[in-house]
């Protein structure tokens, strides 16, 4: 459970806020001024602050300083009350996180502790392990659609281009889409994903968009959205093709107008989000077969990257399998295995229904199974023909 520290001389706001996070699942600690916050947060190390400016004793701008000595990594978000804005923005510079306005405004008061937290455990991660942070897999292969791809991502990676991916099952479609996250100027807040597939019809608007607490009968509770929760980063919508028509609808209107609205609710949140989007499908012809909107494929597909099959790129096998054998020995914590040179060529003739993924499995198959080299007859034997 997440901690965070609410450090304001007016006792009614600490209640809302405490009220209010307490129930979102946050360990809520309050302190009445900054000495006695600036004490709670030496004691213990918190993952998010929230400080008022104008304070007895101590005030948030001299808390913020003495924090920021103690402790660094510690996201501290200023509330500010009507004369403070300026200070608060002055906070800001001086390394507060945030600000937000009293009375504060639940919705960007959530998102933007979310955020925060977000930064904190990547600076924490980042400690222990810095390498897992920002890992994302290595893209393999020579073969000129791959030197293209990442070409493509290089160029439209810094900028807010909406782009769609298309490609087979397990060609490596998401890997795509993770590194124009990654080369992107949004990469420190969060890549939101989406599966389109794998949430029923009926509640994929909610999923999306969030909803009002009653707005439903299972909605006990209000619910942030992704497209809320990819604020400041990106979307990312997997199996678009696979979206209810009137969800296409919603969506078309959010990128449109850059506005969302929750399930049962009736005001309007901006979101700055972008989206990619990928599906295995041919969206033409779902527009074709009324299944898509047109309008909405034009918005998504301003640029389009095909990932080309694996049966395409056969060259490519090679350095994938070497990669893989290095990558599951190290996962089994096992010197990496080696294969013979006749092995590898059966495994290039072979037909890759199910691409990337499949190769990865099959060599991690291969693996497990064979002696202490990958000989031809391991190939022959365990990997079922696909012809
Ligand atoms: N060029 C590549 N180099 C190394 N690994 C890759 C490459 N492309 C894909 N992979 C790996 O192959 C697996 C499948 O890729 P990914 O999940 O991106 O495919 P996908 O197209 O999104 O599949 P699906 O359509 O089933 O969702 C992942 O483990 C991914 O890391
Ligand atoms: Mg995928």
């Amino acid at each position: 459970m997440s901690n965070i520290l609410i450090i304001d001389d007016e006792k009614s706001i600490r209640k809302t806020l405490s009220e209010i996070l307490s129930y979102e699942g946050y360990k809520i600690e309050e302190a009445g001024d900054g000495e006695e916050g600036l004490k709670k947060f030496q004691e213990k190390v918190y993952d998010v602050v929230l400080c008022d400016i104008k304070m007895p004793k101590m005030d948030g701008l001299e808390f913020l300083d003495k924090a920021g000595e103690s402790n660094p990594d510690v996201p501290v978000i200023m509330i500010s009350g009507h004369g403070t804005i300026e200070t608060a923005v002055e906070a800001v510079k001086k390394g507060a996180y945030d600000y937000i306005a009293k009375p504060p405004d639940l919705n960007r008061l959530l998102i933007t502790i979310r955020n925060a937290m977000d930064k904190t455990s990547l600076v924490s991660e980042a400690k222990v392990l810095r390498r897992k942070v920002s890992r994302v897999d290595e893209m393999i292969g020579q073969s000129s659609a791959i030197i293209k791809i990442k070409d493509t991502i290089d160029k439209v990676a810094p900028t807010d281009a909406r782009v769609l991916i298309t490609g087979e099952n397990g060609s490596g479609k998401e890997l795509v889409a993770r590194w124009l996250h990654e080369k992107s100027n949004r990469s420190k807040s969060s890549l939101v994903e989406v599966n389109c597939a794998a949430i029923p019809g009926e509640l994929i608007e909610s999923e999306l968009f969030g909803h009002e607490k009653g707005s439903f009968t299972s909605a006990v509770k209000q619910r942030i959205g992704k497209f809320e929760q990819a604020h400041g980063g990106t979307l990312f919508l997997d199996e678009i093709g696979d979206m209810s028509l009137s969800a296409q609808a919603k969506v078309l209107r959010a990128l449109q107008e850059g506005k969302i609205t929750r399930v049962g609710g009736d005001k309007d949140i901006s979101v700055d989000v972008r989206v990619i989007s990928a599906t295995n499908k041919d969206l033409l012809r779902e527009v074709d077969e009324k299944q898509f909107r047109l309008d909405l494929y034009h918005r998504l597909s301003v640029i389009i990257i095909h990932v080309p099959s694996l049966n395409d790129r056969r060259d490519d096998i090679p350095l994938l399998v070497d990669k893989f054998l290095e990558d599951i020995s190290q996962d089994y914590g096992a010197a990496k295995k080696g294969i013979d040179n006749d092995a590898v060529d059966e495994l290039k003739q072979h037909n890759w229904t199910g691409n990337i993924r499949e190769l990865r499995n099959v060599v991690e198959r291969l693996i497990i199974l064979s002696g202490k080299t990958i000989t031809l007859g391991d190939v022959k034997s365990y990997v079922i023909p696909g012809k």
